[in-house]
């Protein structure tokens, strides 16, 4: 079994944008906008601040209340919209209930989306034109080249169908000339269809629901949850200790696909900080 090190790959990715950083004037500016104490989306949070000023970035963290309202969020969005320091910038979800998560990410320019989750960008993605991708499933896509997995032809099979990960890596794993079936809550015999995978994505955000049983020998196992259990320990979707053993590749939670965000949002950035320099023209 070998380990889909995402961890590793990362910093290597971190290195080189840190020293293309070192002769940019201005610096790259990356803003994330966190609401309430979600404590999954703190620590996503840290990280990708810790790691902007590991790389030179310009950072600025904007924090809500909890009960923050809707037409507050918004102005915050539009400030950012305008700020000429900040290239790019996320809203992090999920967002509490009482605000609509859709217009608070439509409001975000398309160029400074730097989550890749804009209309314009996923509707870009979906044509297949060059454009910002979102960074999960975009990293997944890195981590995979990096081993040198092909998919041309493969079975893929995505657990999951969020807007965030399931579709968009369905999307780029079909571009890449594999066969995708997605699963999802309502799926009938995923066990089925889980052992047919060549590669499988589980993207459900259900603690070790994948297990042994469910994985065919020698298969690609990507694992995008990060669940807390009762104890406080982070665990993914799959059940590692066991699926390990028949998997021919697996990433671990921790230290697979989360640092592989982080690293293609900061690689998002630069993008965004292009595309800004070409606006000056
Ligand atoms: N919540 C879980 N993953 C992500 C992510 O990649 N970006 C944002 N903005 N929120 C998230």
């Amino acid at each position: 079994m070998i380990l889909l090190d995402g961890k590793e790959l990362a910093k290597k990715i971190r290195t080189e944008i840190k020293e293309k950083v070192a002769k940019l004037d201005p610096k790259p500016g990356l803003a994330v906008v966190l609401v309430g104490n979600n404590p999954a989306s703190e620590v996503y949070v840290g990280g990708k601040v810790k790691a902007c000023d590991e790389v030179g970035f310009v950072s600025k963290k904007i924090l809500f209340d909890e009960t923050v309202e809707q037409a507050d969020l918004m102005r915050a969005i539009d400030d950012l919209n305008q700020d000429k320091e900040i290239h790019g910038f996320i809203v992090q979800l999920p967002l509490p209930d009482h605000i609509n998560e859709d217009l608070i990410i439509d409001g975000i320019l398309p160029h400074k989306d730097a989550d890749g989750f804009s209309p314009v960008n996923l509707g870009n993605m979906l044509m297949h034109k060059n454009t910002i991708l979102p960074a999960t499933p975009k990293g997944i896509i890195r981590l995979l080249e990096e081993y040198e997995i092909g998919l041309e032809g493969k079975h893929a099979v995505v657990v999951g169908r969020s807007n965030i990960v399931g579709k968009p890596i369905a999307l780029l794993l079909q571009q890449k000339n594999a066969t995708v079936t997605m699963c999802h809550s309502k799926t009938k015999d995923l066990k089925k269809v889980t052992k047919e995978a060549d590669i499988l994505i589980c993207a459900a955000g259900k603690a070790h629901m994948i297990t042994k049983d469910m994985v065919k020998r020698g298969a690609v196992v990507v694992d995008v949850g990060m669940n807390k259990l009762e104890d406080g320990m982070l665990v993914g979707d799959v059940d590692f200790e066991h699926v390990s053993k028949i998997a021919s590749h697996i990433t671990p939670v921790p230290g697979g696909v989360g640092p592989m965000t982080i690293a293609m949002l900061i690689e998002n950035t630069i993008e965004c900080y292009e595309l800004a320099k070409g606006f000056k023209h």
